[in-house]
């Protein structure tokens, strides 16, 4: 459906054009003050720059030519020379009754639907999941979900990050924890075992051990009392076990068989694990591809870069400069090869680009990640544009997300400084979710269980993504998890709310034959009926921008305007039964706009809470 916006701007082209002024001036935004108008158009003030006259004579005009006709019911010139409007509730009520019978609430469908990639998640294999990936998964899925809702086709892709130094970690200190495996028999030639040499919870253990064995701090075991000789023997012993690992790593991407047997077993392990803690957060990748796929793609792209002239050596390694003018600072180039050949990083991302132009062509990328990788993203999609691998038009974006921090400001941790695991902290948000509900209600023990899984999932999502995502943010449980202010909850109770209303309504047996939508009657009914007709254009907007917390303010403005509205007006008991199905059908439509909106945020309401 043609947006509000954009049917008001068309009445202000023809009075602009009608009056003789070039109808880029006719641009209407929302109201600033909501207490004389709706919307306004400042663009006389533009125009009297361009003809020459003053502002107020020009609104005058304009206002003249628009008339009261159907779309408004207030069009005035103020000084200096805004157009205020205010919208003719015959024709909100039309727009209402359309969107409620539309299928899609008013989203446009896309003329010509883009294939968008979306890069988000990034987890490292067997490495446990921390918070850190919680903002790409949750703000990645949320922007690939507003795509679907436009009509787009977006392709999810995880982009595991599974070729790295870890795999070799995990590979030596297997082999010291049991040697007499298959895999370190060197004169092996049987198969390879089907079964896992680890389950998940081994080998969560196995990485976090061998990466402290590797690293180990001289000066730390020093300042804890060790002996000086002592302190000699270890770190002799932890630099030849990072060799090892190194070892390990570079033969695994040499392909040497034993060792891409533990791989499979390691990807095999942990993909079902990441499955699962992602089926938890709501979140679904339609592609499961990582670092590793990349590989086969590395040695050509090498080649290319050289033979276009673009990658040369710089102390040793092999590299790309990015400059572009027009940059405020220089930029330092992309190293593609490192001196001993190890590809980095960079090459992954730029080896993962061409094998997705040519198995996906598509229209658009968008990456999600930590704002601290703006640098490696600039210099990869440089990089790809300058050779050529992607065409010089095609939007690629990075959508940098800021840190979560704890209550003191600091890195989020655990009570014990700890890295915060995923899970533990779903747990705990789980938790405050249980207990809000439990202080409110008698529900069963069952029923809070699983009413505080979908509260406390709204919760932890909400909180993030009603921030601007590259701004830090405080993650502030208690906050979080109350029914009241611009939180989840809030959100959910309001829509229960609305749910609770409407069955009600048909135990009482009203609502045979479908009503209309009347013109509203009120001040709070026309405001909850211009903020429904809203949606498709913040929808569109918001995922232009790529900010899905426009999307959350426009759910909490709502939300704020349904609660107005069903405190000062008597819905059920309301005698008029025309009336009475009006605002069933309003309260409906405000359900699911805000049903839809959750939805592509990524989470749901409950039934009751
Ligand atoms: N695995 C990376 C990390 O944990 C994030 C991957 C982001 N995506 C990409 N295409 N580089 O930092």
């Amino acid at each position: 459906m043609e947006k509000i916006l954009e049917r008001i701007e068309g009445e202000l082209k023809k009075a602009f054009l009608a009056c003789g002024y070039e109808e880029r001036f006719a641009k209407a935004v929302l109201s600033n003050r909501p207490d004389l108008c709706e919307y306004q158009c400042n663009g006389a003030m533009a125009a009297a720059k361009a003809y020459r006259k003053k502002p107020m004579e020009i609104a005058a005009q304009v206002v003249e030519n628009l008339g009261e006709g159907e779309v408004f019911s207030l069009c005035q010139a103020v000084m200096p020379g805004f157009i205020n409007l205010k919208l003719d509730e015959g024709f909100m009520a039309d727009y209402l009754n359309r969107m409620a019978v539309d299928g899609r609430l008013g989203l446009e469908r896309q003329k010509e639907p883009k294939t968008i990639v979306v890069d988000y998640g990034g987890p490292n294999v067997a490495k446990p999941l921390h918070v850190g990936h919680l903002r790409s998964a949750v703000i990645g899925e949320s922007i690939k979900r507003m795509g679907l809702a436009l009509g787009h086709r977006m392709v999810g892709d995880i982009h595991l990050g599974d070729w790295g130094l870890q795999m070799g970690l995990i590979i030596e200190e297997l082999r010291d924890r049991k040697p007499d495996l298959p895999y370190f028999d060197e004169g092996f030639e049987g198969n390879y075992p089907e079964e896992s040499p680890f389950t998940i919870s081994e080998l969560e253990e196995i990485y976090p051990t061998a990466s402290l064995k590797a690293k180990f701090k001289a000066e730390d075991a020093r300042k804890a009392g060790m002996a000086e000789e002592e302190v000699a023997k270890r770190e002799a012993e932890s630099a030849a076990f990072a060799e090892r690992a190194h070892l390990a790593t570079r033969k695994l991407q040499e392909g040497y068989k034993p060792f891409m047997a533990i791989w499979q077993h390691i990807m095999r392990v942990s993909r079902a694990d990441l499955e699962k803690n992602y089926r938890n957060l709501n979140v679904f990748f339609e592609l499961w591809k990582g670092e590793s796929d990349a590989q086969k793609y590395i040695p050509g792209l090498i080649e290319d870069l050289k033979a276009k002239g673009l990658a040369y050596e710089s102390q040793g390694a092999l590299v790309v400069d990015i400059g572009q003018p027009g940059d405020s600072k220089e930029l330092p180039p992309c190293i593609v090869q490192k001196s001993d050949g190890a590809a980095l990083y960079a090459t992954s991302d730029l080896g993962t680009i061409l094998e997705r132009e040519k198995e996906l062509h598509p229209d658009a990328y968008i990456y999600i990640a930590d704002k601290r990788q703006e640098l490696h993203f600039t210099q990869v999609f440089r990089v790809a544009k300058k050779a050529g691998f992607v065409a010089p038009d095609k939007p690629m974006s990075f959508l940098g997300f800021g840190t979560m921090n704890g209550k003191d400001g600091k890195p989020f941790k655990t009570r014990d400084g700890g890295v915060m695991r995923l899970e533990h902290l779903m747990d705990d948000i789980n938790q405050a979710g249980y207990q809000r509900i439990m202080e409110n209600r008698t529900a069963t023990e069952e029923e809070a269980r699983n009413t505080a899984k979908i509260v406390g999932l709204a919760a932890l999502k909400y909180g993030d993504l009603s921030n601007q995502a590259a701004k830090d943010y405080i993650f502030d449980i208690d906050r979080f998890v109350s029914f009241e202010g611009n939180t989840g909850p809030y959100i959910l109770y309001t829509i229960v709310r609305i749910k609770s209303i409407l069955n009600k309504d048909k135990e009482q047996g009203k609502d045979a034959g479908k009503g209309l939508i009347l013109p509203a009657a009120s001040d709070g009914e026309k405001e909850l009926m211009l903020e429904i007709a809203r949606y498709n254009d913040v929808m569109e907007s918001a995922f232009e921008e790529k900010a899905p917390h426009k999307l959350c303010q426009y759910i909490y403005d709502l939300s704020n305007d349904f609660n107005r509205f069903y405190h000062d007006t008597k819905i059920l008991s309301e005698e008029d039964l025309g009336k009475r199905k009006s605002y069933i059908r309003l309260i409906t439509l405000a359900k699911d706009v805000l049903c839809a909106c959750i939805q592509v945020l990524g989470f749901e309401a409950p039934e009751r809470m």
